[in-house]
């Protein structure tokens, strides 16, 4: 039957060195996936153009929410994220060492 299945599509997100890991539902922004699962990495602008959140992708793919992610090509290459606007398109590994978890946070 079509249609039977409501839940969104998730995508399992892992956080290089701790291990910690989160479900991020299709389409949302990594920044505020992570924030709802309980996990803060540093931001500021929120719109991609700041850089405050710049991480690197260790393996996986995203796409965009913004056209003009403030990302030189080159650090694109390097696999260099913006959390705040990039949105899971599959399973992901982020080398995020500025992470905060909240349930272990003092
Ligand atoms: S918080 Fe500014 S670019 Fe992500």
């Amino acid at each position: 039957m079509i249609g039977v299945d409501a839940s969104p599509e998730c995508f399992t997100i892992i956080f290089e060195p701790s291990g910690r890991r989160f479900e991020a539902p299709a389409g949302v922004a990594l920044l505020r996936a992570a924030r709802d699962a309980g996990f803060v990495l540093p931001s500021s602008c929120r719109n991609g153009t700041c850089r405050t959140c710049i991480c690197r992708l260790v393996s996986g793919r995203v796409r965009y929410g913004v056209d003009w992610p403030g990302l030189s090509v080159d650090e694109k290459a390097e696999g260099f994220i913006l959390p705040c606007v990039a949105i899971a398109e599959s399973a992901l590994v982020i080398d995020a060492a500025r992470l905060v978890d909240l349930d272990v946070a003092p």
